[in-house]
Order: C-alpha cells, then structure tokens, then sequence
C-alpha cells in the first residue's frame, strides 16, 4: 500500500467563510509529511477533519483504500489517528498517568495492581521521550509548559498510532525538547507510522520531513519532495503566493508596495547606477547621510562614502558580488556613531550587471539591544536575589511578630498600645510585600482546592470597594448563570483578580466603568473571566512588555510592574493562559482562561486521587 491516508476534495465553510476549497492531500506510511503555509491557511482545520473533531462539507477519506467516516474523535483514535494540538488538550487537574489512559483506565480502581501496571506502562513510553524525571503523581497542570507537552504526545503513542499529527507544537519546546522529538519521530516513522508536522516555519521542514505540502487560501498549491527544494523556493511557495497573485492582477499596487518596503526599512539603501551615480535613497539613508535625496542624487558613491573611510571609495567601486561588512567610523555618515556597510552588485535575470546598492545600518541599534538585554538579565538576577531575601525574612519576621502580640498582651498604656498597633499594621504590610515577591519567584506553596469562581470574584468586588467609591466608579458584574467551579489555590486566583482590577482603577478616570464577566466555553471545558475598562487603554509598542516582571509604565514608586507578571505566573500554573486586548484611548480588557472541573473529576477520578498510589 502506497499510502495510509488519502483526503479528496475536501470542503470547509465556517459561518460563511470557506476555509477549505476541494483539499486533496495524502500520507504515505513511515514517512513525515510536513503541512505549512501562512496563518489560516487552513492547515490545522484539515488535519481537525481527518482526527475527526470537525465535520467537513464535502469530500472523502480512504483508509488503507477503504472509505472511511469520522464523525467523532473517538472514531479517528479507533482507526489509529492521533493529533497532538497547538492548544494543549490535556485534563489538567488529573495526573499524567490518567491523562494518557484516559479512554482506557477503568472507571473505579478495584486492584492496585491494575494500576500499578498502567504506571509502568507511562514510565516506558516516558523513557522512550527522554522524560524520565516527569513526575508520574502531581497534576498535569502543574508541570513545565514542555512536560504538559510530552504529556499529550505520550497520550498519542500510547494508542499505537498509524498517523500521528503534530500542530505546531515547537512552540513550547526548547531546543533540546525538539531534538529529542526529532528522534522519537524517526522511530516512529521506522515502525511505518505516517506523522504530519504542521508548522510555520520553513527551517523545521529542512530539519525533519520528507514531503512538505503548501496550503494557502484553503487550497493545497503543490507536494515536494524536500529533497528537490532549496529554501528560498519553498519560502516563495509557502508566503509569496499571495504577492504572486497580486502581481498578476495589479503590477502597480506590487510597485507601490516594493517602494514602501524600502522607504520603511530601518536600514540606509543607496542604489547606484551603473555609472557609480545615486538615483535613489530611503529615509534611512537620508538620516545618515544628514541629506535629503534630491541633495545625493546623481552624486557620485565615492564622493557620498568621502575619502576619509576606511575603506577606500575606489575598493568599494570596485567590489563586485563581495559583501564587504566593516565597521564604519562613522566620519562619512556624519549623524552615526557606528556604521555598518554592505555593498553588492544588482543584476537583471540574466546577470547583467544594473549597478549597486549600498546597505548602510546605524548600529548604535545593535547597542541599543545589548544594553537592553544586558538590563533583562539583571532584573532576572534581581528578582531572585529580592526573592531569596524575602524568603530569609520570613523567620524573623514570624518572631518580631510574635513579640508584638506580647507586648500587646501586656500592656494597658494607651500610647504604647496605638504605636504597637502601627507596628503591627506596617508587619502586615511587610507581610504582604514579601508574599507578592515570593509569588514572583514561584517559590510559594500552592495548594489546591474547589473554588466558586463566582463568589470568589464578588468578594474581590467588595474588598476592594473603597477604591471602586474613591474613583466614583461603576462596577458591572456579569456572572452568568451556571455553576463555575474550578480546582484551584484561592488566594492566589483572588490575588489574579486584584491586580487586574486595580490596573483598571489605576487606568481610568474619575466615574469611569469597569465591566467584570464570567462566561462558559462548554467545547473546551474552560471559563473566561474578562475585566473590560474604559479607561487609557495600552498603545501597541507597550502591549507586548505588560506581562514582563519589573515593566511599569506608571510614575509612582509604589507601583513595581511585577502585577500581571505575577497574573501569569499564577494563572498558568493552574493550566490556564491570559490574554490582553486593548486600543489606546478607548478600552482595556483582560481575560483569564481557566480549566472548569468535569464531572468525572469531580467524582471518580478525584476518588482515586484520595487513594494515593504513590
Ligand atoms: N487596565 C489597564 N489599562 C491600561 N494599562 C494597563 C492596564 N493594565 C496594565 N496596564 C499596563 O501594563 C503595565 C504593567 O502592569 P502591571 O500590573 O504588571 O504593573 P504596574 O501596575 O505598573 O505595577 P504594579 O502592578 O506592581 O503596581 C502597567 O504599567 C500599564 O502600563
Ligand atoms: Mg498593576
């Protein structure tokens, strides 16, 4: 048999959108099949139709030949179909064991044994991954983002798969993770198994598969052999079709475009005709040089580069195909402190030479990023000193604490009692200090528990209402109707909360509104709780540096920018992720994502969890 799986024209329409257009698309057995092509492109939905979750409009799937239907997961694992995906599809409250035989654990333990057999089971197949030190008892939620991963992917290779699909899942691994996935691919496709890679990125085919297919607009455009592509080819396959097509049908919009792209660049280009002579320079190049393009043109390029440089104009006239890099002394572009060149010859299609161009770059940037990264660090090595040092401070501070309440005890002066009483409440603030640092460096115990998302937010509500009053501001809160129960460390979820909200408080203006929402996601079991403010919003160039520890854009001593870092640490701890939408000047919301327990945890599986195995 030449291939294990055949996909014929198949289509997808959501809501109106057509997001696949008459697909075909084949797995050979024992070979990698790598899947790429822009974001929805339609990649991942295909690879949904053949696992099974997604039903398509039309089209067939032959099996070894055979016709086959999936109109449930369950039906594609039966068949040998697994999918490992980019969202992670973990329970993340049960432990590794019960994660990977899910579908086959009996639902009550009757025998030790039986579970001790299913233990083993996992430690082999974990060994096989590298993954030796995964810890078999704790729950998946509270392992590495990787191990969570190495997870899902033990839960796939314990079905036998004849197809494994993988959804871009080097997201989450280091290097070193991806290695060792590499060659567990290789084994698995010597045992004949057919495995699909979906990515986005072009290296990675290079790196592993044998095959690569690119889709695009919901079609698949072509199928190589990577053997017979060079990268660049498959680059223009992958993410130039788009232009391709564009160039076709409006030549001047390409044009239009090609000449932004230059103007924009944050690199000088100089381009030279063939007489030495400039007739075009971008804005970086004007920058540089201190002079507008109407002044350079049809200047000479020695004259532009002076003779001062280091390298001599008459070399640089001269090289031809020679990248020539130098660090520039920064004479010849007077406003540039360093200056990196690069010179190379342009030529038509069929190598004639159409002159040069001169790439200049102001690489005062390059220090920019060194400094900055220089400061990344420290503040990394900060946080863990600060976090070493509140750990220490945690004894002694029990005992001044101790003492004070003696002292209390004690005395019945009225002076001494109120300073004891401020002592007492900068202790409590000292206390709290510590808690957050210590939150910051993961070094706090977590326990975990059932807690009523609800009422846990209504009293956050009430504990912070003197500053809801202060600012006049209007508090909606919208809990909707279910139940929402989710296993989790209270004070930490309350601690999430808080510092969301007082963001808000902190962002808006004087009777400004503040919308708080809880909502169900029953497909991926999950709850979303979103604070909506209608107060500065967050501009583009700061949105992306919110969630990074020590990054405050507020004036105010008292404000460390460790609050949403500390969100993030807490709330992916708990198997969940948070997300910001924000436009400046108009609104800020922040949702939290959250793994809601099902059924089966709350009963059977937590049964088994009291048992402890371990
Ligand atoms: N609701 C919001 N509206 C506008 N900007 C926000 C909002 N929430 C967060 N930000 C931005 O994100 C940055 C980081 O927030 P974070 O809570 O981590 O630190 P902080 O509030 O500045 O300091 P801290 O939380 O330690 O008091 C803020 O300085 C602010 O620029
Ligand atoms: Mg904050």
């Amino acid at each position: 048999m030449s291939e294990i799986i055949r996909m014929k024209n198949i289509h997808l329409a959501l809501g109106g959108t057509a997001i696949l257009a008459g697909v075909d698309f084949q797995i050979k057995p024992g070979e990698i099949h790598a899947l790429i092509g822009e974001r929805r492109s339609g990649k991942t939905s295909l690879m949904k139709i053949l696992a099974g979750e997604v039903k398509p409009n039309r089209g067939t799937i032959l099996l070894n030949g055979n016709p086959v239907v999936f109109s449930t997961p369950q039906n594609a694992v039966h068949a040998g179909i697994g999918m490992v995906h980019q969202n992670l599809q973990i329970l993340p409250n049960l432990n590794a064991v019960e994660n990977i035989f899910t579908n086959t654990l009996p639902k009550v333990w009757f025998s030790f044994k039986k579970y001790a057999r299913y233990i083993q089971a996992a430690e082999r197949i974990f060994n096989r991954m590298g993954q030796d030190s995964l810890n078999l008892a704790v729950p998946v939620g509270t392992l590495p983002a990787a191990q969570q991963q190495a997870v899902e992917i033990a839960r796939i290779m314990a079905q036998n798969p004849c197809v494994v699909i993988l959804d871009q899942i080097a997201e989450r691994l280091s290097k070193a993770e991806m290695d060792r996935l590499f060659k567990l691919m290789q084994e698995f496709r010597h045992d004949g198994t057919g495995i699909v890679y979906i990515t986005e990125n072009v290296n990675e085919v290079f790196d592993i598969a044998d095959r690569v297919s690119v889709l695009a607009d919901g079609c698949r455009k072509s199928t190589e052999e990577v053997r017979n592509l060079d990268r660049l080819k498959l680059v223009r396959m992958a993410f130039n079709l788009a232009l391709d097509q564009q160039t076709k049908a409006a030549p001047v919009v390409l044009r239009q475009f090609n000449e932004s792209v230059i103007r924009n660049l944050p690199v000088g280009v100089l381009i030279f005709n063939q007489e030495n002579k400039l007739f075009h320079a971008n804005e970086e190049a004007e920058r540089l040089c201190g002079s507008t393009q109407d002044e350079l043109l049809h200047r000479n390029l020695s004259d532009i580069l002076k003779s001062n440089t280091m390298l001599g104009a008459a070399e640089i006239a001269g090289a031809d195909r020679k990248d020539l890099k130098q660090a520039w002394d920064g004479a010849a572009f007077g406003c540039a402190e360093f200056t990196r060149i690069q010179i190379d010859s342009i030529q038509d299609e069929e190598s004639n030479p159409l002159g040069r161009v001169l790439l200049v770059q102001d690489s005062t940037l390059d220090q920019t990023m060194v400094e900055y990264l220089a400061r990344a660090e420290k503040m990394e090595s900060t946080a863990e000193i600060a976090a070493g040092v509140a750990h220490e401070i945690n004894n002694p501070l029990g005992t001044i604490r101790n003492y004070v309440e003696i002292l209390r005890l004690k005395n019945t002066d009225s002076d001494t009692g109120d300073k004891l009483n401020r002592i007492s409440s900068e202790l409590d603030r000292i206390v709290e200090i510590i808690s957050s640092l210590l939150s910051f460096s993961k070094i706090g115990a977590e326990s975990r528990a059932k807690v009523n998302l609800k009422n846990l937010v209504k009293e956050t509500i009430t504990l912070l209402g003197h500053r809801f009053r202060n600012k006049n501001i209007i508090t909606l809160f919208h809990p909707g109707t279910n139940a929402v129960i989710v296993q989790a460390d209270e004070n930490r979820l309350k601690q999430v909360i808080v510092n969301i909200l007082v963001n808000s408080i902190e962002a808006v203006l004087d009777g400004g509104e503040i919308i708080i929402t809880l909502n169900i996601r029953e497909k991926s079991n999950t709850v979303v709780l979103s604070v909506r403010d209608n107060g500065s919003g967050i501009p583009d160039t700061v949105i992306k540096q919110i969630f990074q520890p020590f990054y405050s854009t507020k004036a105010s001593r008292t404000n460390t920018g460790l609050g949403l870092s500390i969100c993030k640490h807490i709330v992916e701890s708990h198997g969940g992720k948070i997300e910001v939408k924000s436009i400046a000047g108009e609104y800020t919301e922040l949702s939290v994502y959250l793994p809601l327990l099902t059924d089966a945890e709350n009963g059977v599986f937590l049964q088994q969890g009291e048992m402890n195995f371990h």
